[in-house]
């Protein structure tokens, strides 16, 4: 792709994930026609790869209700990371794309494990513990898809071998993978389950501090909590989308997707409660009423 033609793909990349009301057409539907120039046709393919994408990711979300925005938040803690390092504009968007597709393989794990509240048992775990390889038999025979596959395979490897589903270790581990580690983990920790309160972004830093070295790259475990300590990922953390916090449950906490559109009165879905609400706003602040 041509420097002009990276710039303004990178630039409709950034416009999907603003939350300005004028982006709102971009955001649906990417760049209009007139945008483009006559014949640019990379710039084309890379948008409908981004749509498709974008589709495959609202698939694995509508499996796991319970994780709202979680993709886009582990996206955008890979992209943080990736600006920290100093990579590339292009290896950016490839992380924070990347990101996006890690669970994929969720899509062939059956809703009753996934949408299950309790303890699983072990056979259940040994089914959850497919989607890395699921995820890449979706995505190998795709030469676009493919670029991420990495990514989706070795998410769940740890820094000391004792990951899934290669037991790979250290520096065999491909580096999207050791990052996307450390933002799917520090997402979880910061989010509510039905079983749990979510932690502060302080407890989960120290949780992830404890698993230098172990669990986590020790290098990328320091640039992600001198990333959290100086800047903190206050705009990221309980969020479904740039901007979007996601709206408190009075049972569960902040666990409710909002839509970039909904309006108040508009149904909400609790995945804890697992029952309908009524949006409401009062002051710019969201919340749920019966
Ligand atoms: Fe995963």
């Amino acid at each position: 792709m041509k420097p002009i033609q990276m710039k303004r793909w990178r630039n409709w990349w950034k416009m999907r994930h603003t939350d300005k009301e004028d982006n709102k057409d971009a955001f649906r539907s990417g760049p209009h026609n007139d945008q483009m120039a006559e014949g640019d046709e990379d710039l084309r393919e890379m948008t409908r790869q981004l749509e498709l994408m974008n589709t495959l990711v609202k698939v694995v979300e509508a499996k796991d209700p319970y994780t709202a925005g979680h993709v886009w938040r582990v996206s955008q803690y890979a992209k943080q990371m990736a600006e920290k390092l100093g990579w590339g504009t292009k290896q950016i968007a490839w992380i924070e794309a990347g990101a996006m597709l890690h669970d994929l393989g969720k899509i062939g794990v059956g809703d009753a494990i996934l949408q299950k509240d309790g303890k699983l048992s072990e056979e259940e775990f040994a089914e959850i513990r497919k989607h890395p390889e699921i995820g890449v038999h979706l995505i190998e025979t795709s030469t676009f898809l493919s670029a991420y596959m990495h990514g989706i395979r070795s998410h769940h490897e740890r820094f000391d071998g004792k990951g899934y589903p290669e037991r790979l270790h250290g520096h065999h581990i491909p580096i999207e993978a050791r990052i996307i580690a450390l933002a799917d983990t520090f997402d979880a920790l910061t989010s509510h389950r039905p079983y749990r309160k979510a932690m502060s972004a302080d407890e989960a830093i120290a949780i992830i501090e404890q698993n230098r070295g172990t669990q986590f790259d020790p290098a990328l475990t320091d640039i992600f909590v001198g990333i959290a300590k100086e800047a903190g990922f206050a705009s990221i953390i309980l969020h479904s989308a740039p901007a979007i916090p996601l709206v408190h449950c009075p049972q569960h906490g902040e666990i409710i997707e909002r839509t970039r559109h909904a309006k108040p009165g508009d149904a909400a879905y609790c995945p804890a409660c697992k029952k309908s609400f009524r949006l409401a706003e009062q002051d710019g602040r969201w919340m749920v009423v019966m």
